[in-house]
């Protein structure tokens, strides 16, 4: 038992000294143009995953998402924020996004990924360490009706996403802009 105990100890001090030590010296490559291995990614798949799953649980979905109106208005803020980064049907991503690690995915599977639930959560308070931010200074209606419009996301073809932009430029919903 003694010689066990010991031993563990040993292995303990062994791994925060070799942790210090990969730290200390700069083994760690944060560059973005260096891909984490299978294993890492695994990792934070699942890390991503749990955390968004088990923070989102108590989050009510309000009723009416599926209101054509909400999907009008998601689509506003959608175009004006989140299309530079994840494109949209029809629309490439722009060159800003081009350079980030994680890439911003498509979001077009998004919905089957995950709830409506935790999609609002991913918009109100974004994914650390990735690019994605927190939108948590929109109000949780716009936020919602982003939520509304990535449920209409897959099988939308450049013309629906179009004729959405334009009838959310005529319908008066027109996101403000602010600071
Ligand atoms: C500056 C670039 C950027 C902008 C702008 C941005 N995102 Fe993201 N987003 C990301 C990145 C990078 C990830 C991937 C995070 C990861 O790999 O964990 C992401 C992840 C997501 C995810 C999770 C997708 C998945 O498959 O795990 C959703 C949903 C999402 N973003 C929605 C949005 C919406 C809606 C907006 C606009 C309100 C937006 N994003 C704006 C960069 C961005």
């Amino acid at each position: 038992m003694r010689s066990f105990l010991s031993s563990l100890v040993i292995l303990v001090l062994a791994g925060l000294l070799g942790g210090t030590a990969f730290i200390y010296f700069g083994l760690f490559d944060v560059s973005a143009t260096d891909p984490h291995s299978s294993t890492v990614h695994w990792i934070m798949d699942q890390a991503r995953i749990r955390s968004i799953r088990v923070r989102a649980a108590g989050i009510q979905v309000p009723d009416g998402l599926d209101d054509p109106q909400k999907v009008v208005m998601g689509v506003d803020h959608f175009a004006a924020h989140c299309a530079v980064c994840h494109g949209a049907p029809g629309v490439a991503k722009e060159a800003l996004a081009r350079g980030l690690y994680p890439a911003p995915p498509d979001l077009t599977d998004a919905a089957a990924h995950y709830s409506p639930a935790e999609l609002f959560w991913i918009l109100k308070n974004g994914i650390k360490m990735t690019g994605m931010p927190a939108w948590s200074d929109h109000s949780d209606e716009a936020l919602w009706s982003a939520v509304a419009f990535i449920e209409k996301l897959p099988g939308m073809s450049a013309d629906d996403y179009a004729k959405l932009v334009a009838a959310s430029a005529e319908s008066g919903v027109h996101h403000h802009h602010h600071d």
